[in-house]
């Protein structure tokens, strides 16, 4: 493992206030998001949607990487050059989800477990040599009820463990995603606990399994009310208690904190960021993003799948990401 060469690539991901595009929605996901504008979910509208996003001219200003699904991966532009060396000519290191998805936990009610530990050592040396730097592995943890159960937490961090250690070894920085999903009528301070006790034993776990934090990115939640609470905390409350929560549970060590945005809306997700840098920074690692939705999701609609709106959907994408990159400044205000 050469950690120096892992703690490089790590820092350059939150580098310059710049963060990450999440891209690497699943062919059954990215279909849903191809439905809701009306497009077709076929392989040439998959990759001319993505092709937009990578050539969005300047992107690499406000944007270090890009995570990508398989398929993206290996697809070329229309015009031939791989979708890689769009991203590269851009400045933006390409990165590649690794899990093959939340399924069922048996034993549990109604929890998940990320799978795709199976031969991942040959995939990552197979995605070092298509051009990915980093990588991705996303856990689900679900409040309501009784859940989650210690048995969820457990496992999914195990498996985190495993998966950060394999693509170390390999060559790749590992994202270590543990999401805390904010779907449910629970309040902050159930998020907080949840996510508190997650985050706690995902560390445990790196530590047992010897992952070099200096290498690794985490991509978590923010502390913030379930979607259904009726009570919904504000956009300070949000910020203060996600930097204390992370301060408590998150070595020094790790070099950046790349939040996933998970449903929240555009302008919350930057909102919540920027109030953390401007108001309860200094912190010990960078806070930046690594947004899916919350940077996709206007630009989807300006596109709707045609080629006449690809400029005006370019636009929309750059806007959210200079955006999101002042947030990590501190220095964001919304336009009036
Ligand atoms: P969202 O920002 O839409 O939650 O997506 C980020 C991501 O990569 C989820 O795994």
């Amino acid at each position: 493992m050469n950690l120096n060469q892992l703690a490089k690539t790590a820092n350059e991901m939150v580098a310059d206030d710049r963060g990450l595009l999440a891209a690497d929605e699943s062919t059954g996901t990215i279909g849903k998001r191809l439905d809701s504008v009306g497009a077709e979910n076929t392989e040439d509208n998959r990759r001319d949607y993505r092709e937009l996003l990578f050539r969005a001219e300047g992107l690499g200003k406000n944007i270090s990487g890009a995570i990508l699904y398989d398929e993206t991966l290996r697809q070329s532009a229309a015009d031939g050059a791989s979708l890689v060396s769009v991203l590269q000519g851009q400045g933006i290191i390409p990165g590649i989800k690794v899990d093959t998805g939340a399924k069922d936990l048996p034993g549990s009610e109604g929890e998940k477990i990320t799978e795709g530990l199976d031969g991942l050592p040959a995939r990552v040396e197979e995605y070092v040599g298509l051009g990915a730097r980093f990588a991705k592995w996303r856990a689900v943890i679900t409040i309501g009820g009784h859940n989650p159960s210690r048995h969820c937490i457990h496992t999914n961090a195990h498996a985190l463990g495993r998966y950060a250690k394999i693509c170390q070894e390999g060559g790749l920085v590992p994202i270590v995603e543990p999401e805390v999903l904010m779907d449910g009528n629970h309040d902050l301070e159930r998020c907080d606990r949840v996510t508190t006790l997650t985050l706690n034993t995902v560390f445990d776990e790196l530590y047992a399994q010897d992952v070099a934090l200096e290498g690794i990115i985490l991509k978590p939640n923010m502390v913030i009310s379930g979607s259904g609470c009726k009570t919904q905390a504000g956009i300070d409350e949000v910020a203060e208690r996600s930097v204390q929560c992370l301060k408590r549970c998150v070595p020094a060590a790790v070099p950046g904190i790349m939040f996933l945005s998970g449903g929240q809306s555009e302008e919350d997700a930057t909102a919540h960021l920027n109030a953390m840098n401007a108001k309860f920074a200094p912190a010990p690692w960078k806070l930046s993003y690594s947004y899916g939705r919350a940077l996709q999701q206007s630009c989807l609609k300006a596109w709707q799948g045609d080629a006449g709106n690809v400029s005006a959907a370019q636009a929309v994408l750059l806007e959210r990401a200079q955006a999101n990159s002042a947030a990590c400044a501190g220095s964001y205000a919304k336009a009036a």
